[in-house]
């Protein structure tokens, strides 16, 4: 997490004044310095961020790179078909936009989607393609959907995903940057942090191709036995993040 760090007092009148010749509108005491001055780098990237969408964060450049890999291996063995690939929960777009900034080089062979059930987060990530993407990159088309549920079935090769996955219990522990300021439906993933990734696991059978994957972030707290009831369906395994903490779930459909 990137919000740790206690300013000192010389570091918080800086932000104020900022805050002051910006057209921020919050509250300066608590907010993230991101939403302050309206830009987050992800993945060598400069995004527009504010309210309308979650900050992104630095564990999912990991998800970015895990997921450009799978693709190109996809590639390789696809022999000039074109991949669909979806970022579900896009937020800021931060994940779709590098995967199609890393994709430029198979620009003819893969199609991106990118969805979100919020349309305002929706507007920042079509502002940041706007500003980020240029004809080289494969273009993004941005849906509002529920998960998959507007998606043609049996349409997707990759499924990559950051869904709130924060147990509702752990919500009223995190600091007031988080809490006070990000979007709660970026951030709450119900009892057990897992409501929205049972969703996609469930309706990714449907929407996958055969030999599809999907590539999640999911809590530190999640175990490979949490996903047992999707054993049958799909390869599981979980990686760590940089701190060795569990962090992202590869499901691949069984042959
Ligand atoms: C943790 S944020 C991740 C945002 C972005 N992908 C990132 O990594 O920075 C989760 C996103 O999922 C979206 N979301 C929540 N429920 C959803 C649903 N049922 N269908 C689609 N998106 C949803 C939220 O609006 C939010 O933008």
């Amino acid at each position: 997490m990137i919000h740790n760090r206690q300013l000192n007092p010389y570091e918080q009148t800086q932000i104020a004044r900022y805050a002051r010749r910006t057209d921020f509108k919050g509250d300066a005491t608590t907010a993230p310095i991101e939403y302050i001055t309206g830009k987050v780098e992800f993945c060598g990237q400069v995004f527009k961020i504010d309210e309308r969408a979650l900050i992104p964060r630095i564990e999912t450049e990991q998800l970015v790179d895990l997921a450009f890999k799978v693709i190109q291996k996809k590639i390789y063995k696809s022999q000039n078909s074109s991949l669909m690939i979806a970022d579900i929960g896009t937020g800021s777009g931060a994940i779709a936009i590098c995967l199609a900034k890393k994709l430029a080089n198979y620009n003819q062979l893969v199609n991106m989607i990118a969805t979100d059930i919020s349309e305002e987060a929706l507007t920042l990530a079509k502002i940041n393609a706007r500003n980020l993407l240029s004809n080289r990159e494969p273009a993004v088309k941005f849906i509002c959907s529920d998960l998959l549920q507007t998606i043609p079935e049996q349409s997707l090769d990759v499924i990559v995903a950051n869904l709130p996955y924060i147990p509702t219990n752990y919500l009223k522990v995190l600091e007031d940057a988080v809490l006070k300021h990000e979007p709660h439906l970026a951030l709450d993933g119900g009892s057990q942090g897992l409501d929205l990734i049972a969703r996609l696991l469930n309706q990714a059978t449907y929407h996958l191709n055969p030999r599809g994957k999907l590539l999640l972030e999911i809590n530190h707290s999640h175990r490979l036995s949490d996903f047992h009831p999707w054993k049958k369906t799909y390869d599981l395994t979980i990686l760590p993040d940089e701190n060795g903490a569990n962090r992202y779930l590869i499901a691949s459909i069984k042959s």
